[in-house]
């Protein structure tokens, strides 16, 4: 096959085509041409933890929003690769909420055995893609920071999977511009031991505030203030977090809320969410969407309808996150091999139009993540993607909601079976609020895993 098929980002979603790819080669395809352009000097994506913020030392904007000490926000057994499992990799069966380098290994673990690094081009961030209607090419221009160079090459297909969680998205509330203290945005968040002792303020209520805020009362924050536009969380929070309705302004060092009440402050964390953004691309081909379920323009949530040798692998919100990547990118890859044909423009659309008519329908997050669960299972009955157990993921995902509804700051200490293998995962050996170390030693805790790291 002479067809070239670039791949913008090689973090889960990136990865995921690459891998989905080298699994049909692997099968006896023939394949196109790969190239993965990545602006980091490594993969895995957001993953690939950074204390860096504001620029990288290319000058480019730091992709990471992880935090250190960040845990899985899931259980894993929701988030597992079908055709390469936790146990296969760890060669054991292990807790169901691996901190964030347990994860970065699993991710890396597959793509190493898969043999897929070969095709990444590293420290190369996209600057533009245009595509002529003429050629039916995309022209693909990039900077190597290797050599300091840039160049352009043409494309058949361009995957664009560059994530969603990287762009800040920060509200300005009057008087930011005069408070005493640190105002950032959680993609800035790295060490909550930076809020030891200290008062903080968390607008937000969604994932970014409750886990932010968590990490700061589990370092030892003297105070959690959070505060919602429309919803409270409703968490049993500890006694020193307090949830309050959204901020109204706030002065020197004083946070006022919309029912009257004030609160004194040192720092403000802006859990306030991200934006999708692509400014690589030209209108014509650049996604526009707030972060939903179903982000309309893109048919299976793939396709870019307008230029079906555009696509984009990850750019739902996510319930599911991993498996669902997978799924996606096995779908883009056998478009691409001819194996799955594209109906018209307008069927397309169509096709579109009903996923979010049912999206708008959704009320609970029961509803929630049935409708991804759904979603995926509807893409990998078209592939050979390995088919698993959806209904058993949302059971799961359901036991999570009602542990966190339990105890927000216990529920990492429970366990699920895997939906892949079956086997129960050990609980873990620390509960989570105890844990203050998150190193993979720490948490696998055992000679094994040392000796593999000092290897
Ligand atoms: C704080 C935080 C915590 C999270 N925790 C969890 C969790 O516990 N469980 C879970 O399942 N999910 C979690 N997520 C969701 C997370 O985004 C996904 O797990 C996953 O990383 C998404 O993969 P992705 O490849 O789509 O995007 P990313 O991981 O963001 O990777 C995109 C890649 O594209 C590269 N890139 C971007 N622009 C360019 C460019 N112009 N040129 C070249 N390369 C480019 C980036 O450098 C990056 O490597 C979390 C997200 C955040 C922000
Ligand atoms: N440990 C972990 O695994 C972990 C930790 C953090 C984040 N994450 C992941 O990161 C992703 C992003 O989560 P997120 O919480 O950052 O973003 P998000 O889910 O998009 O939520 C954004 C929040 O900001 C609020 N908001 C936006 N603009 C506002 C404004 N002007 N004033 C007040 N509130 C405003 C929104 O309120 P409205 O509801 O009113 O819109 C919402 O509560 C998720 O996939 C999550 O799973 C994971």
């Amino acid at each position: 096959m002479n067809k070239r098929v670039a791949i913008i980002g090689a973090g889960p979603s990136g990865l995921a085509q690459l891998r989905a790819f080298q699994s049909a080669q692997a099968k006896g395809a023939d394949i196109p041409e790969l190239v993965c352009f990545e602006k980091q000097s490594d993969w895995g994506g957001m993953w690939n933890y950074t204390w860096r913020t504001g620029l990288d030392e290319n000058g480019e904007p730091v992709h990471g929003s992880m935090y250190r000490y960040l845990w899985s926000n899931g259980p894993k057994e929701c988030l597992e690769f079908a055709d390469y499992t936790f146990e296969e990799h760890f060669g054991k069966q292990i807790a169901s909420y691996p901190p964030r380098e347990v994860l970065f290994d699993y991710i890396k673990g597959r793509v190493e055995k898969a043999d897929v690094r070969k095709y990444i081009r590293f420290n190369t961030p996209v600057r533009h893609i245009t595509f002529d209607a003429d050629t039916k090419m995309f022209t693909v221009e990039v900077q190597d920071h290797n050599t300091g160079n840039s160049y352009s090459e043409e494309f058949d297909y361009v995957v664009c999977a560059s994530g969603h969680f990287s762009t800040p998205k920060v509200p300005e509330f009057p008087g930011f511009g005069t408070f005493g203290g640190r105002i950032l945005h959680a993609h800035d968040f790295r060490d909550a031991l930076e809020f030891k002792d200290k008062d903080i303020l968390i607008v937000g209520a969604s994932y970014s505030a409750e886990d932010i805020g968590s990490q700061c009362y589990k370092y030892g924050a003297r105070s959690i203030t959070s505060c919602y536009r429309t919803a409270p969380m409703g968490f049993k929070w500890p006694e020193n977090w307090e949830e309050k309705p959204n901020l109204t302004h706030v002065d020197v060092e004083n946070a006022y809320f919309a029912d009257g009440t004030s609160k004194k402050i040192d720092a403000i964390i802006l859990c306030t969410g991200y934006l999708h953004h692509f400014p690589f691309l030209d209108d014509e081909l650049a996604l526009k969407t707030d972060n939903r379920l179903w982000p309309l323009d893109l048919y299976k949530g793939v396709v870019w309808e307008d230029n079906p040798q555009f696509f984009y692998v990850g750019m739902q919100d996510q319930w599911y996150s991993f498996n669902m990547f997978d799924a996606q990118a096995w779908f883009v890859r056998d478009i691409i091999l001819g194996r799955i044909p594209l109906p018209s423009k307008e069927e397309m659309t169509a096709d579109s139009l009903k996923w979010r008519e049912e999206e708008l329908a959704l009320e609970t997050a029961k509803e929630m993540y049935e409708f991804q669960g759904a979603y995926i299972l509807h893409l990998i009955e078209q592939t050979d993607y390995p088919t698993f157990d959806i209904d058993g993921v949302n059971r799961t995902f359901l036991e999570w909601k009602n542990h966190k509804k339990e105890n927000i700051m216990t529920f990492r200490d429970h366990s699920y079976a895997s939906l892949m293998t079956g086997t129960m995962a050990p609980p873990h050996h620390t509960p989570w609020l105890d844990a203050l170390d998150d190193s993979m030693e720490a948490y696998l805790g055992d000679a094994e895993t040392e000796a593999k790291k000092a290897s």
